[in-house]
């Protein structure tokens, strides 16, 4: 489980993100898109090229749901219920996409925040994004 630390420097991340959380999800959602291609075919009818419009949204969307995440670190799947549904029965995204999104977004912050990026720090964010990840896609039959 998150232990208290890592629920504290999850914060403490998160806050410094301040309002832009969007900036980073959309660079997170750049970053997967080109690193891991197969991702871009849930988007089919979106423009993907980077700093479209499209992609701010759906990034600002994504970062939205993350804030709201690290608000309820102590239920997870209650918090992303909703949207577990939306994306493993109705868009039955691939469970591995998820991981390549935390793991592009991870990236994405130790570039923005080298000094904070402590392999403490960095811990405690996968622990994170593994728990979001398996919050929303863990729900297939
Ligand atoms: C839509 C969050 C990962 C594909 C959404 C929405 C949110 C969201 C908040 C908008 C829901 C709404 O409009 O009601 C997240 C979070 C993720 C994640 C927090 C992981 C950290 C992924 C991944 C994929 C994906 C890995 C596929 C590679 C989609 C698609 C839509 C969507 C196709 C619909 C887009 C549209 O038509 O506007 N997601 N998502 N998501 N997500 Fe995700």
């Amino acid at each position: 489980e998150l232990a208290a630390a890592d629920r504290a420097a999850l914060r403490a991340l998160w806050k410094k993100l301040s309002s832009n959380t969007g900036v980073y999800t959309t660079e997170a959602l750049e970053r997967t898109f080109a690193a891991f291609p197969a991702t871009r075919t849930y988007f089919p009818h979106l423009d993907l090229s980077p700093g479209s419009a499209p992609l701010k949204a759906h990034g600002k969307k994504v970062a939205d749901a993350l804030t709201l995440a690290m608000a309820h670190l102590d239920d997870l799947p209650g918090a992303l219920a909703a949207l577990r549904n939306l994306h493993t029965h109705t868009l039955r995204v691939d469970p591995t996409s998820f991981q390549r999104l935390g793991h592009c977004l991870l990236v994405t912050l130790a570039r923005h925040f080298p000094g904070d990026f402590s392999p403490a720090m960095q811990a405690s964010l996968h622990k994170f994004l593994s728990r979001v990840a398996e919050a929303l896609g863990s729900d297939y039959d």
